[in-house]
């Protein structure tokens, strides 16, 4: 498999305080790696980073990212902007509140794609339909018609899933794609997400609390602690037998609150 980004002995400070500590690691296609620990951790930063979403206190102080070929802490913020969208996709932990409550879905979704692509309205009606399509939405003309208020949070969610795919990124950044929903509607956000893999061929980092989720989805795990990469490879050897003491209590906690 062809490598797409690559982190390099990463560091990153918030006013010269470093939080993020050599940090290195690969995705390749279509890979789907997850990024666990505590909160405060680090793994908003790690992924903001890629993207230059660190505001203007947060900088790269050390080390590379490297996404086809170009370092992207070196890129100017206008370089950057035209990446953020088409190349790399974001999706946070509340899709719904990043929509506008008094427009519909569809006139949104719109008006995203068209900042970075010149298409008519019915071209983009015809391609959003087509992607909802293939993502499993039974009624997209529903769903574009609708005013975000009018989805439950959870179809508010898999929607904002499928409106970072409307730009086909080549990689997804998913900070806590599933932390806000139930159970039964984390299991429907997880299948959408292996169905964005599967289809699009997507790289995909997944930013989450639970180890439940990193081990349905995950290829790869990466533990952080305090800013510093404890564990990092293959999820099934992390998760079976993870090295770490660290990890070891990151899963019991798990483990503890599913017998509670
Ligand atoms: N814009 C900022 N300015 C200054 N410090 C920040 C900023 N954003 C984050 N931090 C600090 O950096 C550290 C890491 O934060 P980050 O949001 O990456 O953690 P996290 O692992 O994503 O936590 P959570 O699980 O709660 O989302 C924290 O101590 C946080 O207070
Ligand atoms: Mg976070």
């Amino acid at each position: 498999m062809a490598e797409i980004l690559r982190y390099e002995h990463v560091d990153i400070s918030y006013n010269g305080s470093l939080t993020v500590k050599d940090v290195s690691f690969t995705l390749e296609e279509g890979e789907i790696l997850g990024v666990v620990g505590e909160s405060g951790s680090g793994k908003s930063t790690l992924i903001k980073a890629a993207m230059g979403l660190l505001g203007p206190s947060g900088m790269v102080t050390r080390g590379d990212i490297w996404y086809k070929g170009k370092n992207l802490p070196d890129l100017p913020d206008r370089e950057l902007r035209k990446l953020n969208g088409p190349e790399l996709g974001m999706i946070f932990q509340h899709a719904g509140s990043s929509f506008c409550p008094i427009r519909t879905v569809g006139a949104q979704l719109y008006e995203a794609a068209s900042e970075h692509e010149r298409l008519s309205q019915k071209k983009f009606r015809q391609q959003a339909l087509e992607l909802l399509g293939k993502l499993g939405f039974e009624n997209g003309k529903r769903i574009l018609d609708s005013y975000p208020f009018e989805l439950s949070g959870g179809m508010q969610q898999r929607v904002g899933i499928a409106a970072a795919m409307i730009l086909n990124p080549s990689v997804l950044l998913a900070d806590e794609p599933t932390s806000a929903l139930d159970v039964s509607v984390q299991k429907q956000v997880v299948e959408e997400m292996l169905l964005v893999r599967k289809t699009f061929g997507t790289s995909i980092i997944l930013v989450a609390h639970s180890i439940g989720v990193i081990g349905a989805m995950a290829d790869k795990v990466l533990v952080l602690k305090d800013g510093e990469m404890v564990e990092y490879g293959e999820t099934q050897q992390v998760l079976n037998a993870p090295e770490n003491a660290y990890t070891r209590k990151l899963m019991s906690a798990v483990l503890r609150l599913r017998r509670s």
